[in-house]
This record gives C-alpha cells, structure tokens and sequence, in this order.
C-alpha cells in the first residue's frame, strides 16, 4: 500500500472546542433574563411594604402596582428556578463545577485580586477563570439558591412551614431574600462591568467561542 508523504496530507481541521458549551450559554443568558425581571418586580412588591426606610423610583420597577409585580414574579420565578436546577444539575453531572470553579483559596484570591487591581491579571486563557471570578461565580450561585429557597418560604409558609422555619420564621425570611437579592445586584454590577471590560469574555459567552 502506498502512503501519502506527510507533508501532502490534508489537513483535516477540527471544530474548536467551545470556551462556553451551549448548555453554559442558554442557561446562563435565560437565568440573566428571569433574574432582572425578577429584581424589578421584586422592587415593585417590596414598595408596597417596604422593610427599610426607603422605596425603590418607578422608573426602575415593573409591574406598575403590587399585583403587576406579583404576576411578573411568580410567572418568572417557575423560570428561574427550573432553568437554575437545570444549570445547577449539569454542572454537577457534567463536573464543570469541580472543574472550573474549585479550588478557592484565600492566598489565590488575595493574589488575583491584587494582580487585577495592578492592572497584571492575563485574559488570554477564557477556559479558565482565575480565582476572583471562581469565588464570585460560587458566591453568586450559592446566592441564587439562597433567594429562590428563601422566596419559596415566604411564598408558602404555612405549606413550606419547615422552610419558613428554617430561616428563623416568615420575618426574618423577607430580610434574608432581600439581603440576597441586594447581594446579587451587587455582583451584577460588578460583573457586567468586567464582561464589558473584557469583551472577548461576552463573545465566548454568547457565540460560544
Ligand atoms: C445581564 C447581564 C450579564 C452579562 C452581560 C453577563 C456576562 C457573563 C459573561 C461574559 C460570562 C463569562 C465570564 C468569563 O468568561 O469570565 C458570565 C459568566 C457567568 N455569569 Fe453572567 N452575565 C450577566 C448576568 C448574570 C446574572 C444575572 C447572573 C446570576 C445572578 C450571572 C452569573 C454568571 C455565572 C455563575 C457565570 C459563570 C458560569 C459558568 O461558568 O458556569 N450572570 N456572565
């Protein structure tokens, strides 16, 4: 049998491999969706019974009164939490979670963090995240399950009786949903700024590559 030299093959391309698989993309961008319309129509809600010495402008609410934002809220949040558990499921059946957010170390931290602030964290490798953005991705999730399960328990807290109780009773579960959503809108800001600073970071999470 005759053998083609090696330097006449064809050369046969493979598809690159995806920073963000599909799964990562659509899960993240409906849960990105589900998230803010539930932030506003939270603020709606919370307006008409406020826990703190302040009430959030119109101009940011949805709904336009209570009932409005209740409807918003509870058609989105069914949403949130099947996408949430459908990402939350994979990147634990998948080991992305293992893979791409552990370990967090303190000193890791610490060193990226300073390393960011220098102006020296290197954005050439996006399939890995450095251990700022490992700790913030783990906060928020952890964030996420937190609101929705603390959402839960003020929803239904005579038939989520343990749940409410499990937060310290119906009180204190607004505080802790609102903390938690006050904590999510934080990183948003936060990390909105970086994927718009690094935009090759948002390409990879909207085309994959
Ligand atoms: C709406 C504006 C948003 C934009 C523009 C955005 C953009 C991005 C980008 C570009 C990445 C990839 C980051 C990287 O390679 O470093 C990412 C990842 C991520 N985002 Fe967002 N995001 C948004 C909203 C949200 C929201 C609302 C949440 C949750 C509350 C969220 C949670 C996450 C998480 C957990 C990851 C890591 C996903 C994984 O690797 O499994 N994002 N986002």
């Amino acid at each position: 049998m005759t053998s083609i030299p090696a330097g006449d093959r064809p050369v046969v391309s493979q598809p690159a491999k995806a920073i963000q698989p599909a799964w990562v993309r659509i899960s993240h961008w409906i849960n990105a969706a589900a998230m803010i319309v539930m932030i506003l129509s939270g603020w709606q809600i919370y307006n008409a019974s406020p826990l703190f010495n302040f009430t959030f402008s119109p101009f940011v609410t949805l709904g336009g009164w209570l009932a409005g934002g209740l409807l918003w809220h509870f058609a989105t949040m069914w949403l949130l939490m099947v996408n949430g558990l459908i990402y939350l499921l994979l990147g634990l059946a998948t080991g992305r979670f293992r893979r791409k957010l552990l370990p967090i170390t303190a000193s890791g931290v610490a060193a990226d963090a300073r390393a960011a602030l220098a102006g020296r964290l290197s954005h050439d490798d996006l399939s890995r995240y450095n251990q700022v953005q490992k700790l913030l991705y783990a906060f928020v999730i952890v964030a996420g399950i937190v609101v929705v399960l603390s959402g839960l328990s003020i929803w239904k807290p005579v038939q989520f009786q343990w749940l409410t109780a499990m937060f310290g009773g119906y009180d204190l579960a607004r505080y802790v949903h609102f903390i938690c959503m006050a904590l999510i809108v934080a990183f948003l800001v936060v990390h909105v700024a970086l994927a718009l600073l690094v935009p090759k970071s948002l390409r990879a999470m909207i085309a994959g590559h």
